[in-house]
């Protein structure tokens, strides 16, 4: 799905930027040039980005869950 209509940037792509180390807004302007211009897509980004700093829960639960 597209999350940045001014640059064609969809979510995928800011998925990608955040597990190569993008951790900001400001880096995701850089990177991709998400928020640079209408700064619409600004809030979903910003989620999408704190979903993937996030961990996740259930496949730490999971590993823990793992027999040594
Ligand atoms: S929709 Fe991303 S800058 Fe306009």
């Amino acid at each position: 799905m597209y999350i940045c209509l001014c640059q064609g940037v969809t979510d995928r792509q800011v998925r990608e930027a955040a597990e190569n180390g993008c951790q900001s807004m400001r880096q995701l302007g850089k990177e991709l040039g998400v928020g640079r211009q209408c700064g619409r897509c600004a809030a979903s980004a910003r989620e999408i980005l704190r979903e993937c700093q996030t961990p996740d829960y259930l496949t730490l639960a999971g590993l823990l869950a793992e027999p040594a």
